[in-house]
């Protein structure tokens, strides 16, 4: 089953902006499996500011994580600005699953720079800048599992079967 791993960053939890993004992806028709809010340890925030620190401490193996998750990024400029704002505060961290989900859940999100995005997405609807694009979903449907296996324990994803499954699909 195709799985994408969707997570409201901290700009769109402190905009109150929780309810509708995840209204959009419910209402199009995709399943819910799993949903929390994540709050980064303040001290391991503080602590990303830094350039490096080498004790083998929960800092280390949260920057890890977060690095493993933008492992295509973290050469990048911005890596460290990134890491400073998806650390600032809490975040909404869900994952859903459905046939064609991965694609149609970047379309549902919009364009990274949210003046480029299309009215009707979310960034397109509810942000201005690609620093602060208000939700994260995955490129590819190896990420959607490779991002749910990195964000979520095991027995935090519940597999159910939606009533109108039945009227979602022939
Ligand atoms: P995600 O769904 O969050 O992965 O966004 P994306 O796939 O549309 O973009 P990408 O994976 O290339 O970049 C990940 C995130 O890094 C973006 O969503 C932005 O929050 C941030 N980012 C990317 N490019 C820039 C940049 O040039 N400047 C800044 N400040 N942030 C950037
Ligand atoms: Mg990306």
């Amino acid at each position: 089953v195709e799985e994408t791993y969707i997570m409201v960053k901290p700009d769109g939890v402190q905009r109150g902006l929780v309810g509708d993004i995840i209204s959009r992806f419910e209402k199009k028709g995709f399943k819910l499996t799993g949903l929390k809010l994540f709050q980064c340890p303040k001290d391991l925030a503080e602590a990303c500011c830094w350039e490096f620190i080498d004790d083998f401490n929960l800092f280390n193996i949260y920057l890890q994580w977060l690095q493993e998750h933008y492992k295509d990024l973290n050469s990048k400029p911005f890596f460290p600005k990134l890491i400073e704002y998806i650390t600032s505060g809490p975040v909404v961290c869900m994952a859903w699953e459905g046939a064609g989900v991965v694609a149609s859940a970047r379309k549902l999100i919009g364009s990274t720079d949210p003046l480029q995005a299309e009215p009707g997405t979310i960034r397109g609807d509810l942000a201005v800048q690609t620093g602060r694009n208000v939700v994260h979903g995955s490129d590819s449907p190896e990420n959607g599992k490779r991002e749910i296996g990195l964000w979520f324990k095991e027995g935090e994803l519940c597999q159910w079967t939606p009533a109108q499954a039945q009227w979602l699909r022939e």
